[in-house]
């Protein structure tokens, strides 16, 4: 297995297929404004996923399920002005595309025009099957997502690892193939045992990306506020943080505050 790192101008979804082939592991984080996709891109990310995620890290709600096609598009359209070189998969939230394929469709449809990411990725197997065929008959890339889908945290009523029993852990497998064969591009597999995750990866030729699914997938993906450290409360075993946000970012807000307060900001050297 090689780490060596091609060179891709702008990531594509046969990059990251071929990424897969080479043996070069895949880098994908979330973001949601400008500011942070421009951070992401210009740092090396290979993909950026616009997830729904924003509902509970931007937006504060406790589920995925609030957030709207509107506000996806908002903030997918800031993240494709920042980013230069990364994909950009945005997620179709919840309540646009499980009715049935035509509204599927005219959602991925909104999300690609209004937008302008370059894939859309949606929650489900088998139960999503035409939705999917009729996107990617469309012409639009399809990322899949199995596993823990917290779309269905009702359904599900824990966020407790998925697919520990033989029965659940056949039906992904069965999922994650219908997916490459009906032409999806890649697949996230979120809070699965690695075992699992590691036979789905060798069992397609699609990328798998994990999340709390162990390291022998072809890559990962992390919430950016997640593995930033910017809150201190969500705590998964598979987080790993790379910086104290919250701890830096607390300290530069007392010391604004304490110097106002003070009189020492700004000084002389900082008016006109
Ligand atoms: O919305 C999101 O951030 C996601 C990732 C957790 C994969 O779907």
């Amino acid at each position: 297995m090689s780490t060596a790192k091609k060179n891709y101008q702008r990531i594509t979804t046969n990059s990251l297929i071929q990424m897969k082939k080479d043996g070069e592991k895949i880098a994908m984080l979330t973001a949601y404004d400008y500011t942070f996709a421009g951070i992401v891109d210009a740092a090396g990310i290979d993909v950026i996923l616009v997830g729904d995620s924003a509902s509970n890290v931007i937006a504060g709600h406790e589920t995925t399920l609030p957030i709207t096609l509107d506000q996806m598009i908002y903030h997918a359209s800031s993240v494709v002005r920042a980013a230069k070189r990364a994909l950009v998969v945005v997620d179709l939230p919840f309540g646009t595309y499980q009715a049935d394929s035509k509204e599927a469709l005219k959602s991925a449809i909104k999300i690609m025009k209004e937008s302008g990411g370059h894939a859309v990725k949606l929650e489900g197997g088998i139960q999503e099957k035409q939705s999917i065929e009729r996107i990617l008959q469309a012409g639009i890339p399809v990322m899949g997502h199995l596993g823990l889908t917290p779309q269905s945290i009702y359904k599900f009523g824990t966020y407790t690892v998925r697919a520990k029993e033989e029965a659940e852990a056949e039906q992904l497998l069965s999922d994650a193939k219908m997916l490459e064969e009906l032409g999806c591009f890649g697949v996230v597999l979120e809070k699965i045992p690695a075992s699992l995750a590691n036979k789905v990866a060798e069992s397609i030729s699609i990328p798998v990306i994990g999340i709390g699914a162990g390291n022998h997938v072809d890559g990962q993906v992390l919430v950016l506020h997640d593995m930033l450290g910017m809150s201190k409360e969500f705590s998964p075993r598979f987080l790993r943080r790379y910086a104290d946000l919250h701890g830096e970012i607390t300290q530069a807000v007392t010391g604004y505050t304490e110097d106002v307060k003070s009189g020492d900001f700004p000084n002389e050297k900082e008016q006109y």
